[in-house]
């Protein structure tokens, strides 16, 4: 099997080194189209860090998270033997992070974790958290907390959103006490506009966009995987820089057989999407309600990317917000630009409305 290296990204590790060499000051969130190599970008960076940063990164990718102990679960890491019962002897703070390697869930024993969960109330995690972050820093350590795919919290609530909590509790960490570097990733362009447009949030937090690579970048990576001209030249008008598709083109012999395969794939799934549309119809959960998708207007949408692969959108519509969820669409709210997921998406966009 071909190993692939980490590529490039030489631009953002720098941003955020930069970031991580200053304190804390804002919440950085880290966002861009699905499979642009977010995760990737983070989890590399973290490998290369020094030992003075201790991180403690936690993908909610993977977990199950319908309320909010869901969450709080998910934070934390109790140490078990190997028989599965709890390890003994961390029974303070200091002892609890003395244990702390790398990358990790939140340690914790069992009767903090009976405090935190004591009475529902995120504020008892939170202080806890601090409390720990700030064992942390007396050790010579900055501590860093970095949540990927934060968006799947966005239904759990407690007294309101629980989201709204935890941003507070995240400008208390960086912009208050400057205790700890928070980065938040998600791939869910509607909750970044969202964010973006939160008033709580104006003049605390930044943002960085991970993109898909472009075009230098992409046939840097088809010479380090021996592709020859007409191979980088098919692989990149029809895959154009996206991460996840890249390598799988250097796994496989035939590029262009592959690369016809991906295309005939994504043009049926988007077709296959529009028919179900126009002979069902469909509601979806927008701006708090439930809203009907025209199917006349998602037409009109996809008809702009015929011509230019980027446009501006105004504001979002429940088709646009139509076109995101079902991860054709990219929206970029600081640009203000939406725009196919992937090149590969703009392609089969176009080959559907051929037909409509
Ligand atoms: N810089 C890179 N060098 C080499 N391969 C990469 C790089 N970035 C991403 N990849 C490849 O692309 C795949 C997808 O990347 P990753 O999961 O990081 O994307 P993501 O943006 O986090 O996706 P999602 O939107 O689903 O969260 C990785 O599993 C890896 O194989
Ligand atoms: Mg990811």
């Amino acid at each position: 099997m071909r190993n692939i290296e980490f590529h490039n990204r030489e631009r953002e590790t720098k941003e955020i080194r930069a970031i991580l060499d200053n304190r804390p000051t804002l919440i950085t969130f880290i966002y861009g189209p699905i499979n642009s190599g977010k995760t990737e970008l983070i989890t590399h960076t973290i490998k290369e860090l020094p030992d003075e940063y201790v991180v403690f990164y936690i993908n909610l990718r993977t977990k199950f998270l319908s309320s909010y102990d869901d969450f709080i679960e998910s934070l934390f890491e109790m140490e078990m033997e190997s028989d599965g019962a709890l390890k003994k002897g961390k029974e303070t703070l200091a002892e609890l992070v003395s244990s702390v390697t790398k990358v990790a869930g939140i340690p914790i024993n069992k009767a903090f974790l009976d405090y935190v969960f004591k009475d529902n109330k995120p504020k008892n995690a939170f202080s806890y958290i601090i409390k720990l972050f700030e064992e942390v820093k007396a050790t010579g350590k900055q501590p860093v907390l970095i949540l990927d795919e934060l968006q799947k919290i966005g239904d759990v609530k407690v007294n309101g959103f629980l989201v709204y909590e935890l941003f507070n509790f995240f400008i208390d960490l960086t912009k208050e006490l400057h205790l700890a570097h928070v980065f938040v990733v998600t791939s869910d362009s509607l909750f970044i506009e969202q964010i973006y447009n939160e008033a709580m949030l104006q003049g605390r937090c930044r943002y960085l966009l991970v993109n898909d690579f472009d075009k230098d970048t992409t046939l840097d990576f088809f010479d380090m995987y021996g592709f020859d001209s007409m191979e980088k030249e098919l692989a990149w008008n029809c895959c154009g820089g996206k991460p996840v598709y890249l390598v799988e083109l250097a796994r496989v012999d035939d590029v262009g057989e592959m690369v016809a395969k991906m295309l005939k794939i994504r043009t049926s799934q988007v077709g296959e999407l529009l028919n179900s549309l126009e002979a069902y119809g469909v509601e979806i959960e927008f701006r708090g309600g439930l809203h009907e998708v025209v199917y006349d207007k998602v037409v009109e949408e996809l008809s702009k990317l015929k011509d230019n692969a980027d446009c501006e959108y105004g504001y979002i519509t429940p088709e646009i917000s139509y076109l995101v969820k079902n991860n054709i669409i990219f929206v970029d709210p600081l640009a203000m630009v939406m725009k196919p997921q992937s090149k590969l998406d703009m392609l089969a966009v176009r080959e559907v409305m051929k037909d409509v």
